[in-house]
């Protein structure tokens, strides 16, 4: 059960932003955890909190999408695509305005800068009311598994974010898909992510993608955030299973699910990839608290949605460093 915040814990959340607190509210991808973008204190707060590295930079928030042209230079398909997309689940890098306000840190002192309009109510009035950008990662601890409900951040934070918005299950379950442009000004996909790379393409046509693999690098300063171990339960996830090991958890797709007496989550019965990524990070977290020794993941379509929930659960598998 989670009912929607007041207005009034709304402007509560809203001063406390203001006042350089971090404050975790819905967005229609995942929950982020919230600071003033222009606060270098709270935004360092934010990558206290995560225990997130300094080198990896943050999406900057804003509740409408011409705000975002304070910040950074949208241009070309870039803005093709916003101006499709916003609000919604998409974010962009780009250079940032010589005026832009947003803390050195937030941006990991690079000279570009992420930015992102959530579509969720709550984000946008939050954002709205505060009369900030607010920077907003994910609202788990760095490395670990995505939060999509409130009892998600509080689990992982506890009293450090004493302030939670409660919007229920986020819509769309996966972070947002993250794009930038390439010198020849074609697009180029950072993350996958809430918006399919079709869905992309539908808009700015198959030829505008810079025909690039998505970046999966440790240390890529273009793309700093995609490290190889990320989105991770602490149990062992084993990828593209047909038969279930014993002392193993399943997490399943679809109709026809392997035999298995053990925790079991199916992502979607139905075989709907938008339900999945709506129920993934979910499941992860209750698998993962299963005590097993390990979590089989069946094999999942790598179309639409499915390419970024193959995104996280490839991560999710990838050994820790
Ligand atoms: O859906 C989302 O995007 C969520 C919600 C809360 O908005 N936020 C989110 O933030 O996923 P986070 O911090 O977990 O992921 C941000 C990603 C990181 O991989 C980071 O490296 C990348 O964005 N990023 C941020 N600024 C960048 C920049 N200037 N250049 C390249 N990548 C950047
Ligand atoms: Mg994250």
């Amino acid at each position: 059960m989670s009912m929607s915040p007041t207005d009034s814990a709304i402007s509560e959340a809203a001063r406390a932003i203001r006042a350089g607190q971090l404050v975790a509210f819905p967005t229609e991808t995942v929950y982020g955890l919230g600071a003033d973008a222009t606060n270098g204190g709270a935004v360092a707060r934010v990558f206290a909190a995560k225990g997130r590295p300094h080198f990896n930079p943050l999406i900057v928030h804003v509740a409408n999408p011409a705000d975002a042209l304070k910040y950074g230079q949208i241009g070309g398909h870039l803005a093709k695509l916003t101006d499709a997309v916003w609000p919604g689940p998409l974010t962009v890098v780009v250079k940032q305005t010589s005026e832009s306000p947003v803390a050195a840190l937030a941006t990991a002192g690079l000279d570009t800068v992420a930015i992102r309009c959530p579509a969720h109510p709550i984000a946008q009035r939050l954002i709205a009311e505060a009369e900030l950008p607010l920077v907003a990662p994910s609202a788990n601890v760095s490395g670990h598994v995505s939060a999509t409900t409130a009892a998600h951040v509080r689990a992982d934070f506890g009293r450090v974010v004493p302030i939670v918005l409660d919007g229920g299950p986020t819509r769309i379950g996966v972070e947002s898909t993250i794009v930038t442009s390439d010198p020849d000004g074609q697009i180029v996909l950072l993350r996958e992510g809430g918006m399919p790379r079709e869905n992309i393409a539908e808009i700015v046509g198959n030829n505008a993608i810079a025909d690039r693999a998505t970046q999966n690098n440790d240390v890529a300063p273009s793309a700093p955030g995609q490290m190889t171990s990320h989105y991770a339960p602490s149990t062992t996830v084993v990828l593209d299973i047909t038969e279930v090991p014993s002392g193993s958890a399943l997490l399943a797709f679809g109709g026809s699910v392997p035999i298995h007496d053990g925790p079991t989550r199916n992502l979607s019965p139905s075989g709907s990839l938008v339900e999945a990524a709506a129920n993934l990070f979910d499941a992860l977290r209750q698998l993962d608290a299963s005590g097993m020794d390990h979590i089989s993941v069946m094999p999942i379509p790598n179309t639409g949605l499915g390419r970024a929930i193959n995104d996280r659960l490839r991560r999710a598998a990838a050994p820790k460093r």
